[in-house]
């Protein structure tokens, strides 16, 4: 084997069984030197006369995370994986994947051309290409349907969720489980078929296609799936396509051809550059640069949320769900009463939709204690506080909870924009203090902003990024500065959404143009959602002069339209529905208010709109780029895809700029500046990057940056 391919197969016998172990940490992908050694070695076992059956395994965690993600894109060395995957399936002597834990994409495919698969109580199963803007190229949209249907397979294709060994089994991906040694199991498995005159390929197993041959409910059903779960995205259509084959073609090959055809396709379209980008940036991100890997964890082992409200519950069944006992703490008893009571609803809620078992929920419930004192909290490592925004109140709670909790533990706060360095000064341990913003509903929403005090330590930085991972979270760090990330890119971004209707677009438009772009929601939809009032009262309240981008928003609510809460807002809305009507009696209002402000009212087309919110986005992101605030551009990319429904296929705002190349995002931005001049300004590193055509990346270094951070200094409007 030559040094320069990457990972390595290892080869063993144990009597007359020869054992391949793939060794490519940390998850062993089929990069170029494990294809070259199953090449090589199942032909060396398939010549050695004193060996009947070989075993393929993993080394360590994985069995097979699937081809090398890394390689996508470049031009691969040593032998291709269909040439390895060939050499499995032909082999003369029987073969068995023994599956020790994870066999995603190429790695299943890799099992589904062995005879057998067994695999351990603990191993998982799944083709998870379409999230990479592929499709299982490797066979796997020709096989997977023989062996467990078209139907079966499509939605596994689809979702590209992996399945556990039990339900691998009880489908029939796999032929047997582990209980005890892997190892031992498979060759006790192998030595009874070793006898045998044939053994099975799945490429012969043509029963259940046929039996969808003419069934237009299979293929239909894929449909419907894939346009209500992966809008816009280009790699489901293919799944498709290649499962039609599959069920309509006669002979193995021809649609094992059209597999690589419709392969090719994905790879060559800029969505699975994009998705590659999000799946290499969310690890990236999950590292902060100027802390060791090695850095010592805080052990978490119990956590407490103050706050019984939306978000500490949805906090509070993060934590359970990752296996952390919490305490829940609210001073008043009815409060969290219906905190509780609504815990347990949401989790009742994933039993009736079969997402947990019963036993699952009293499992994850039992780790959730209701409490009224501080006291309670004296032996947790962790708390996350989670009651409204405002800085006293959240002061108070901190010097309440530095005093009732030991010294070592973890004071974090859920803000979506509040000084943390703020909160942390009225404590003794501003080192353990450190921002956790998640996004509501917090159960469910992947966005982790994690926010960084000027004096947050390495160990707690570090403990909350690997708390994140428990989690499952998407995780990014932001310094510590007004609206953190996301929040400060979307000013801009609802700035302009406000400005176009106040130019002459129907939100109607807006929101069409920005979802037809792929944004999960449109921005006036979002603004109804959330609820149109809270603003106006707020603004009310302190006696604050509306600013003008809000004054349509305002007006509506001066004639009662709070938005979707009581079924109208920039939309009419039916009784007990969540779909926007069109509201033109609202009209009026828009011309009104334009006139009074001398905006004349015009055609704006599709276009300009996506320009105009888009590349606000992107002048933010690359202003705090610059700042710092955020690490690197793709970080902002994770915070919109995960946080603001930004389309995973485009990339994020960030890697999207770049596509279309920064020098274009100026000249755009050159034209609109006759609409207003110190928005458009682009931000000095866009500038410096499109000058130099070179693109968004990691964030300048401190003595690089022109601008120094302050959490005063930065001012972003009224987010
Ligand atoms: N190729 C290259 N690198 C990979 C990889 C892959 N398939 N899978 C994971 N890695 C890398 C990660 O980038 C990470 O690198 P880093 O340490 O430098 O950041 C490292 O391995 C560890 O990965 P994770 O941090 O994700 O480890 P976890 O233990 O949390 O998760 C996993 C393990 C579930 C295997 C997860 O890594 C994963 O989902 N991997 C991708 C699986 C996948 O999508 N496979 C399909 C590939 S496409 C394909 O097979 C095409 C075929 O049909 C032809």
């Amino acid at each position: 084997m030559t040094n320069e391919l990457k990972g390595k197969v290892n080869y063993t016998t144990k009597g007359n069984i020869a054992i391949l172990e793939v060794d490519n940490p940390p998850v062993n992908p089929l990069s170029s030197g494990v294809r070259a050694g199953l090449t090589e070695y199942i032909s060396k076992a398939n010549e050695d006369d004193s060996i009947e059956g070989i075993i393929l395994t993993g080394a360590g965690r994985s069995f097979i995370a699937g081809a090398d993600i890394s390689e996508f894109g470049q031009k691969p060395d040593g032998p291709d994986l269909h040439t390895a995957l060939r050499e499995i399936e032909f082999s003369k002597k029987p073969v068995l994947a023994a599956i020790n834990g994870t066999a995603l994409g190429g790695g299943l495919e890799t099992a589904l051309v062995c005879n057998y698969r067994m695999g351990t109580n603990k191993a998982i199963v799944g083709l998870p290409e379409v999230n990479l803007g592929l499709l299982p190229g490797a066979g796997g949209t020709q096989r997977l349907p023989r062996l467990i249907g078209p139907s079966q397979a499509l939605k596994m294709m689809l979702s590209g969720t992996p399945i556990s060994a039990k339900k691998a089994l009880q489908q029939g991906v796999i032929d047997a489980i582990s209980e005890n040694s892997l190892i031992d199991d498979a060759i006790m498995f192998l030595q009874e078929k070793i006898g045998q005159s044939e053994h099975p390929k799945v490429r012969d197993k043509n029963e259940k296609l046929i039996e969808a041959r003419g069934a237009d409910n299979v293929l239909a059903e894929a449909r419907a799936l894939a346009s209500k779960t992966r809008r816009g995205q280009f790699a489901p259509g293919q799944i498709i396509a290649c499962v039609e084959a599959a069920i309509n073609e006669d002979d193995f090959d021809v649609g094992m051809k059209k597999e690589s055809e419709y392969f090719l396709e994905c790879l060559i379209n800029p969505q699975r550059e994009a998705m590659i980008h999000i799946f290499f940036g969310e690890r990236a991100a999950s590292k902060i640069s100027d802390i060791p890997k090695e850095t010592p964890l805080h052990p978490i082992q119990k956590a407490g949320v103050v706050g019984s409200g939306t978000m500490g519950g949805g906090i509070a069944m993060n934590f359970a769900n990752s296996g952390i006992p919490v305490l829940v703490l609210d001073q008043d008893e009815k409060n969290l009463e219906r905190g509780m009571g609504v815990i347990d609803k949401n989790y009742q809620m994933m039993v009736e939709r079969g997402r947990m078992t019963q036993e699952q929920k009293d499992i994850v419930m039992g780790l959730i204690s209701p409490t009224l004192s501080y006291e309670d909290l004296a032996d947790v490592d962790i708390v996350v506080e989670a009651v409204y925004e405002n800085l006293e109140l959240k002061q108070e709670i901190f010097r309440s909870l530095d005093e009732a909790t030991n010294e070592n533990a973890i004071l974090a706060s859920n803000t979506s924009g509040l000084d943390i360095d703020a909160i942390a000064s009225v404590t003794n341990r501003p080192e353990k203090v450190v921002g956790t913003h998640f996004f509501s509903p917090a159960n469910i929403m992947r966005l982790l902003e994690v926010v960084r005090g000027q004096d947050s330590s390495d160990e707690t930085m570090a403990t909350v990024m690997s708390i994140g991972k428990r989690m499952k979270k998407a995780s990014v760090v932001s310094l510590n500065a007004p609206g953190f990330i996301g929040n400060r890119m979307l000013y801009g971004y609802t700035y302009q959404a406000n400005m176009l209707l106040l130019e002459g677009a129907l939100p109607n438009q807006i929101d069409n143009a920005l979802e037809s772009f792929g944004m999960s929601m449109g921005p006036f939809r979002m603004m109804d959602l959330v609820g149109l009032d809270l603003g106006w009262r707020a603004r009310k309240l302190g006696n604050i002069e509306t600013p003008l981008t809000n004054k349509i928003a305002d007006a509506l609510c001066e004639q009662d339209r709070f938005g979707q809460k009581n079924s109208k807002g920039f939309y009419n809305y039916s009784e007990g529905s969540r779909a926007p009507n069109p509201a033109p009696e609202n009209e009026d209002i828009y011309k009104e208010i334009s006139d009074n402000n001398n905006i004349a009212r015009r055609e704006i087309s599709d276009q300009e709109i996506i320009d105009r919110c888009i590349l606000a986005l992107v002048n933010e992101g690359a202003q705090i780029l610059e700042e710092g605030v955020a690490q690197r551009s793709g970080d902002m990319d994770i915070v919109y895809i995960n946080g603001y429904g930004f389309p995973i296929w485009r990339g994020g705002p960030m890697f999207y700029a770049n596509q279309q190349g920064l020098d274009k995002v100026i000249e755009k931005m050159n034209n609109f500046s006759k609409l207003d001049e110190e928005f458009w300004k682009p931000a000095p590193l866009l500038q410096k990057l499109a000058d130099e055509s070179s693109v968004f990346g990691e964030a300048p270094t401190q003595n690089e940056r022109a601008t120094k951070l302050s959490f005063k200094k930065t001012n972003i409007g009224g987010v």
